[in-house]
């Protein structure tokens, strides 16, 4: 199988790169390989549960492509994203003498693409790096634009660094073992885009089960587009955060036990309901049947002080700011700057 015969799609930021879209795209990531970083030796970063279901086709098609690869395996779950896990994976590929000219591929969903891209730009002060997405929310948003992270006790994502991949390789037919739950979280960000830039995307959505290689081929082009403007995240990139700062703050006051995925939805109805107190449209109603067709519960069991409490710690306020991103329309929304204290006013007649 030829990369012909998969969808491609070509960022060009800090660095350039295709992002390959299509059911078996596996197939093509060897040939691939070969073109972009020759004959080295592979460092292949995944977790328990992908490596138990794909591990072996993965294996598979690098070894055939005639990569000597060292496999390392974290177990699954948010808790590995940790500095810990990214020290004993950097030690690993030392120990395997992995040198600047060898290559990681991160095998997975958010969690091994994050930590993967920071252990990529640390190892020997970078070396190359291929993103195969295992999530659909990683498919659509995580694998691309090179933001990496870890966590840290003090809160999620707050080291990291701005490293793109050299490929990303998203084979849609991986997702056939996700659970629905896992599923749907990441169709909560596909809804996203569809809000924040692609009324066409968001009518679409509308039909269930979507084309899965389209939409994900539509949401990494609006990605794309947004990270090629704005690669850094000063400005417009912050339109990817819609219903984020709420659904921020209902993860945490849940303890992680609302999924990324759920609390978005939450999120982005907030959103909804705040955007015409600030004299924008009211998407609201559309919005919520869209989400609940989808099986999302979309109360919110805060309140707008716990929320507002949580959200003063948020690390995208800028002083006594915060840019809320509000829906003008479905497929158009804007960055709203707005002092903190309004915030919490104007939670307090939505929730
Ligand atoms: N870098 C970015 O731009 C960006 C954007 C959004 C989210 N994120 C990060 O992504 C992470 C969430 O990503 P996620 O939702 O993919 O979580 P995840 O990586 O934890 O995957 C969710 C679960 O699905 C399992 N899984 C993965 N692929 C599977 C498959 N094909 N079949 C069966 N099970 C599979 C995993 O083992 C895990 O248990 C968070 O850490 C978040 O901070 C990063």
């Amino acid at each position: 199988m030829t990369t012909d015969t998969y969808k491609t799609i070509h960022v060009a930021a800090s660095g350039s790169y295709d992002i390959i879209i299509g059911d078996g795209a596996l197939a093509c990531l060897g040939e691939r390989l070969h073109a972009l970083v020759g004959n080295c030796r592979l460092a292949l970063l995944t977790d328990s549960n992908i490596d138990a279901l794909h591990g072996a086709a993965m294996m598979k098609e690098l070894t055939a492509a005639g990569y000597d690869v060292c496999k390392y395996v974290i177990p699954a779950g948010e808790e590995s994203k940790s500095a810990e896990n990214m020290l004993a994976f950097l030690d690993f590929m030392a120990r395997n003498r992995l040198t600047r000219s060898d290559a990681l591929v991160a095998f997975g969903g958010g969690v091994v693409g994050d930590l993967g891209g920071l252990s990529a730009s640390l190892y020997l002060r970078g070396i190359s790096y291929i993103q195969v997405p295992t999530t659909l929310l990683a498919a659509v948003d995580s694998s691309v634009g090179g933001k990496t992270a870890i966590d840290i006790p003090a809160g999620k994502n707050l080291v990291g660094a701005f490293y793109q991949p050299r490929l990303v390789c998203c084979d849609t037919r991986l997702m056939d073992t996700l659970s629905s739950d896992i599923y749907r979280d990441g169709c909560a960000e596909v809804i996203k885009y569809g809000v924040i830039l692609d009324a066409a995307l968001y009518d679409k959505l509308h039909t269930l089960p979507f084309d899965r290689i389209d939409v994900v081929a539509r949401c990494v082009e609006i990605k794309r587009d947004v990270v090629q403007e704005d690669e850094f995240d000063n400005g417009k990139r912050g339109l990817l955060n819609f219903g984020h700062t709420f659904g921020h703050a209902i993860e945490k006051l849940s303890n992680f036990e609302v999924s990324h995925g759920s609390a978005v939805a939450k999120g982005m109805v907030i959103a909804a309901k705040m955007a015409p107190l600030f004299g924008l449209a009211d998407v609201e109603k559309p919005l919520t049947a869209l989400l609940e067709q989808y099986g999302f519960d979309l109360g919110c069991p805060y309140s707008a002080e716990q929320m507002f409490d949580v959200i003063l710690s948020d690390k995208k306020r800028r002083g006594g700011n915060l840019t809320l991103v509000l829906p003008r329309a479905i497929g158009n929304c804007d960055l709203i700057t707005v002092p903190v204290d309004e915030v919490l006013v104007k939670l307090k007649q939505v929730i």
